[in-house]
């Protein structure tokens, strides 16, 4: 099987692959990826000289060599990570992430359909939902909850979505999608609440926390959405969507304070910055659908999660070094100015 993961370079797309390469030696595993900002070969390193897998870089809005490669490597899997992913910088500037995040996907779903792929699997997220009340914890979003979208960055990955699902419909491309709630874990890039938080915390500078740090997010450790998308291309049913999730809500006041503990750091770091425009309040995934049809279980619960994960911060602190860029510096004065 030969399999193109898009985005591999970024934080998901690279533990997917780390993941896929060690599990399944005799699969093909393929990167496209832009490398953004966000994109970084030093996740790639520990796989890069593997027989089984290759990097290419390239844009996935770029038709002419996406069809260049399908032609060449005759994928039997696509699964599209690449985005750009931030939902601050999309309040910044949202161009790039309608090219990317809608444009991309339809130029990936057209080259599976010439070529012959056998699934395309779209890579969502349970922000094409809105969010939830802070007073209702019985509400949980499902996959027949309605699309209702806050941000540019929400607004295009719902585009794409609705996308896959039109060119199921319409041209019957073989498609699965799923909807996964916050990720943490290994190789985060520190523009995202907890590898930020850790690695401020880590140099005794302030730990910005949005509006009053009430918001409540739905953690799961990346681990387990790499073996929830592994289960979903091997057994789920085409045309379906799933919603990934832990049932792990904490509020951000909660999860920073958690990470301070870990780090014996004193809360006086904690700093109350402006609010998000436009802030999503609640994030809460049902997944009874993928536990009950596929028998998807998560392996971290967020004790374990953070855990493992401050203790890869602290073991790997070279590798964010390396990725705070000039660019980086950029954007965090201009977010938090
Ligand atoms: P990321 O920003 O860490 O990585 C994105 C990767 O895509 C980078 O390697 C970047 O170089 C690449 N990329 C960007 N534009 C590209 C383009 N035009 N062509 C080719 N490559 C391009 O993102 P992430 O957090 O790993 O998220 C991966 C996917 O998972 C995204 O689709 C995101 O919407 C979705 N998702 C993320 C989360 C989360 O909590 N991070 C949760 C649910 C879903
Ligand atoms: O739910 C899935 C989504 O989770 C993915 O689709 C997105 O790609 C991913 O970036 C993430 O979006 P969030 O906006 O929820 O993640 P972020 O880490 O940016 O913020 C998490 C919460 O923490 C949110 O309520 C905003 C708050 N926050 C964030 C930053 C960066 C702060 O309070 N301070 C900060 O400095």
């Amino acid at each position: 099987m030969k399999i193109l993961v898009t985005g591999g370079a970024g934080f998901i797309g690279g533990n997917f692959c780390h993941y896929m390469v060690d599990k399944y030696p005799d699969y093909d595993i393929v990167v496209l990826d832009a490398l953004t900002y966000a994109g970084n070969m030093e996740t790639l390193k520990p796989i890069i000289n593997k027989s089984n897998f290759k990097f290419v870089k390239g844009d996935i809005t770029d038709r002419l060599l996406v069809y260049k490669l399908f032609e060449t490597e005759c994928f039997s899997v696509v699964i599209n990570f690449a985005a750009e992913s931030h939902v601050d910088r999309s309040i910044e500037n949202p161009e790039v992430f309608l090219k990317t995040n809608i444009l991309g996907t339809q130029v990936l779903m057209d080259a599976s359909l010439k070529f012959g792929v056998k699934r395309y699997h779209q890579v969502s997220t349970d922000e094409v939902y809105g969010d939830l009340p802070l007073d209702r914890i019985d509400l949980l979003f499902t996959e027949e909850t309605p699309i209702h979208t806050s941000s540019p960055y929400s607004a295009s990955k719902a585009s794409a979505d609705l996308l896959v699902q039109a060119y199921y419909r319409t041209f019957g491309l073989p498609m699965s999608i799923s909807r996964c709630s916050n990720n943490y874990g290994p190789y985060h890039f520190p523009e995202k609440l907890i590898p930020l938080m850790i690695k401020n915390a880590l140099a005794y500078q302030p730990l910005p926390v949005y509006g009053k740090g009430e918001n409540v997010r739905d953690w799961l450790h990346v681990f387990d959405h790499c073996t929830a998308i592994d289960l979903i291309i091997h057994k789920g049913r085409i045309g379906e969507v799933y919603n990934i999730g832990g049932h792990n809500e904490r509020t951000n006041i909660e999860v920073v304070k958690t990470i301070l503990r870990e780090l014996n750091k004193p809360e006086s770091l904690i700093k109350y910055v402006s609010d998000r425009k436009g802030h999503d309040l609640r994030y809460a995934i049902d997944p009874s659908k993928i536990e009950l049809q596929l028998g998807w279980k998560p392996k971290f619960n967020f004790e374990s999660g953070i855990s493992q994960t401050i203790t890869w911060y602290l073991n790997n602190q070279e590798w964010v070094n390396n990725i705070i860029s000039g660019e980086y510096q950029r954007f965090m004065e201009f977010n938090y100015k």
